[in-house]
């Protein structure tokens, strides 16, 4: 089965979050089932850069007013169909923002440029090779199957993966006509939105199976609570709608043979995971008194529930903890953090940026890695937690609460608890869920075995691939 995946970030050559990972990790792991899957992403700078010996394989002499061409070339195993855009992509700053951190103000035509290239790729533009199925991701590619319905592959199964649904792709009406679309796409089967333009709208509308990156999330985002807008046209669509968790390349992500850590280690010689709490807390400038290190590793946002975390810093530091943070986010949160780290020199540190080295040794080092998120579609920090036997401290909400198992009485007897979760999201319920990791944390053999049974926790993408695989071949058999 040949599948055209379309991403507008794909790890290894431009991540700013957890999409990325996923869509460089599904390739990989749909191999085994059959699945020949390419990705298309945009031509950054950045990726431009990384391509060793691309071949034009198709292009444009018009995309939206520039030539564009399709590269074909294989990235680490990687499959990579790349647009290459310059007038769309060649920019200074991140694939989404500019250099003063705002949205580039012609997002909906660069990325439109992206969806309308994956439709026309489903359509036959390459002379050597076509697509049984699309699968798009988010909003950045979700008009493909919009552009498809008025286009030659009309009909060919589509499949959209929601992987926040807070990130919706909506701009003014003014913007329509120039996306290239028939005038009746501006009505509400399509991508009209309370008189705007909605792209992750006209994707859901128009995708034949929707899904989303863990069973809880797809239960949640029918409720207006966590929706965003979109929790009726979901409930109408619920026949369409699944939840799939990610799972990890547990090959980047290996404590046995990452390079980016101190010492390796494994289930069997956790001992070593010493080594690389050493080097975390030379990092972070902390001292030698005892106590457990919590870590996060996140962008500093709402969402991510990090203005609860900033009201209890005092309170780990009072019961002998220290706190590792790396991330980088909302200005107010950066200097809630960097001023905590001034008042507990030696006991909070803060490294502001994006690193991914150093959060691999952040999960190698820390005891435990905190989660407060207020919605989490999946989370994949808890699950590199899991592998690397740094426990997670998570919020009871979507991915998160379907990849923790709890520390409660029943499960630590049953010896299948792997981490701690709270609920609400509020700083008493994170004080609560703080203090039983105190509290384990002085139980050192509890605590071991906490590790122990994350580390056997099945992160990898085995299952979920399988899962996507069945979804793939129902619908060609639909077809
Ligand atoms: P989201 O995609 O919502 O940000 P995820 O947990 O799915 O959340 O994915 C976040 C990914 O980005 C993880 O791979 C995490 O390790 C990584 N990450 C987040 N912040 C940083 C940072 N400051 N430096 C390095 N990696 C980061
Ligand atoms: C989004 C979500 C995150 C999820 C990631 C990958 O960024 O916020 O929860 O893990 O996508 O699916």
């Amino acid at each position: 089965m040949e599948v055209l995946s379309v991403a507008s970030e794909v790890f290894p050559l431009i991540k700013t979050g957890g999409l990325a990972d996923v869509a460089g990790a599904l390739p990989a792991a749909l191999k085994p089932h059959g699945v020949r899957m390419r990705t298309l992403m945009p031509g950054y700078p950045v990726v431009m850069q990384k391509l060793k010996k691309p071949q034009k394989v198709g292009g444009f002499t018009n995309l939206f007013g520039h030539p564009a061409s399709i590269l074909a070339v294989d990235h680490r195993g990687l499959d990579l169909l790349v647009l290459d855009a310059p007038e769309l992509f060649d920019r200074d700053g991140g694939p989404y923002l500019d250099k003063r951190g705002l949205d580039y103000t012609d997002n909906f035509r660069r990325f439109a440029a992206l969806s309308l290239a994956a439709a026309e790729i489903a359509g036959g533009l390459l002379p050597s090779w076509k697509p049984d199925l699309v699968h798009v991701h988010d909003w950045q590619a979700a008009l493909t199957p919009v552009y498809m319905r008025f286009g030659p592959a009309h009909g060919m199964p589509v499949v959209l993966t929601i992987h926040n649904i807070a990130f919706q792709g909506q701009f003014g009406p003014e913007v329509f006509p120039q996306l290239a679309l028939p005038p009746e796409a501006f009505s509400v089967n399509f991508v009209e939105y309370f008189g705007d333009v909605g792209f992750l709208k006209g994707g859901l509308q128009t995708a034949n199976a929707i899904t989303t990156v863990s069973p809880s999330y797809a239960q949640e985002i029918l409720t207006a609570e966590f929706g965003m807008g979109f929790d009726g046209l979901l409930t109408a669509r619920l026949s369409h709608l699944s939840g799939i968790v990610n799972g990890i390349d547990t090959d980047v992500w290996n404590p046995q043979t990452d390079p980016h850590i101190a010492a390796n280690y494994g289930p069997t010689t956790l001992k070593k995971r010493e080594i690389n709490r050493k080097a975390l807390s030379e990092h972070f400038g902390f001292d030698n008194a005892p106590g457990p290190i919590f870590c996060v590793v996140s962008r500093l946002t709402w969402q991510k529930g990090m203005d609860v975390l900033a009201e209890v810093i005092d309170d780990i530091v009072e019961n002998g903890g220290k706190l590792a943070v790396l991330g980088s986010g909302d200005a107010a949160l950066e200097s809630a953090f960097l001023t905590a780290a001034a008042r507990h020199p030696g006991r909070v540190g803060m490294v502001t940026g994006y690193n991914e080295p150093l959060s691999h040794l952040m999960q190698a080092g820390a005891d435990a890695i905190l989660i407060p998120s207020r919605f989490e579609p999946c989370g994949l920090t808890q699950l590199y937690g899991l592998r690397y036997g740094c426990v997670p401290i998570v919020a009871h909400t979507g991915g998160l609460a379907d990849t923790i198992i709890d520390a409660n009485e029943a499960a630590l007897a049953a010896r299948v608890a792997t981490g701690f979760q709270f609920s609400p999201v509020s700083a008493a319920s994170l004080r609560q869920a703080l203090r039983r990791a105190f509290a384990t944390y002085r139980q050192p053999k509890v605590w071991a075995r906490l590790q122990a049974q994350g580390m056997k926790s099945d992160v990898s993408w085995d299952l979920s691939a399988h899962r996507y695989a069945d979804l793939y071949s129902s619908l060609l058999a639909k077809g």
